[in-house]
């Protein structure tokens, strides 16, 4: 295959936050990068791209990915979910989003991104952490700004608030 062949752009579709998207992408492109260049979202952000800061983590398929180490190919007939699709609603907050805003745990909110999308999987699948777990979950993820305890007192309460919600759920069920 010539150079030439090899870098010619292949059609990419995928679910993103429940919606149907395509684009174009060279065999090498990122997805991270996909998804900003091409779809236009940019709330997943790109900080080291080599899988060290954690600024780019999404969800694909229901498991944690590292936008930046992971080729857009790779995410053709996937399911994604990115930080636009976190909030319920354009005009409301989620749960963890709500925490972070009332206990100041982001100040650039370079990190933000990746963070709120690593603690939305975690507390789908833990639903009663402790410190120490939100605490490990965080060393995936480098903030430069907080110092990190605003993040974690926020994480606590949207775990306690999240479950909170699911025990009315199953009662009125
Ligand atoms: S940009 Fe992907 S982990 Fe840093
Ligand atoms: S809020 Fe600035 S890097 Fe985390």
């Amino acid at each position: 295959m010539s150079r030439w062949q090899s870098m010619r752009r292949h059609l990419v579709g995928f679910t993103l936050n429940g919606r149907q998207v395509q684009g174009e992408a060279e065999p090498r492109m990122l997805l991270s990068d996909f998804l900003r260049q091409q779809i236009g979202a940019t709330g997943t952000h790109v900080g080291c791209e080599h899988g060290v800061c954690g600024a780019c983590t999404i969800i694909v398929d229901g498991m944690l990915t590292r936008a930046c180490l992971t080729l857009a190919m790779q995410a053709d007939g996937c399911d994604l979910r990115t930080v636009e699709g976190i909030a319920p609603s354009a005009d409301r907050l989620g749960v963890l989003q709500t925490a972070f805003r009332r206990h100041h745990a982001l100040q650039c909110g370079f990190c933000t991104a990746g963070i709120l999308m690593s603690l939305d999987h975690f507390l789908q699948h833990n639903p009663s952490p402790d410190e120490s777990k939100i605490r490990g979950l965080l060393s995936g993820h480098l903030c430069r700004c907080t110092g990190y305890s605003p993040i974690i007192r926020a994480a606590l309460e949207a775990a306690a608030e999240l479950a909170e919600i699911q025990m009315h759920e199953k009662a009125d069920a």
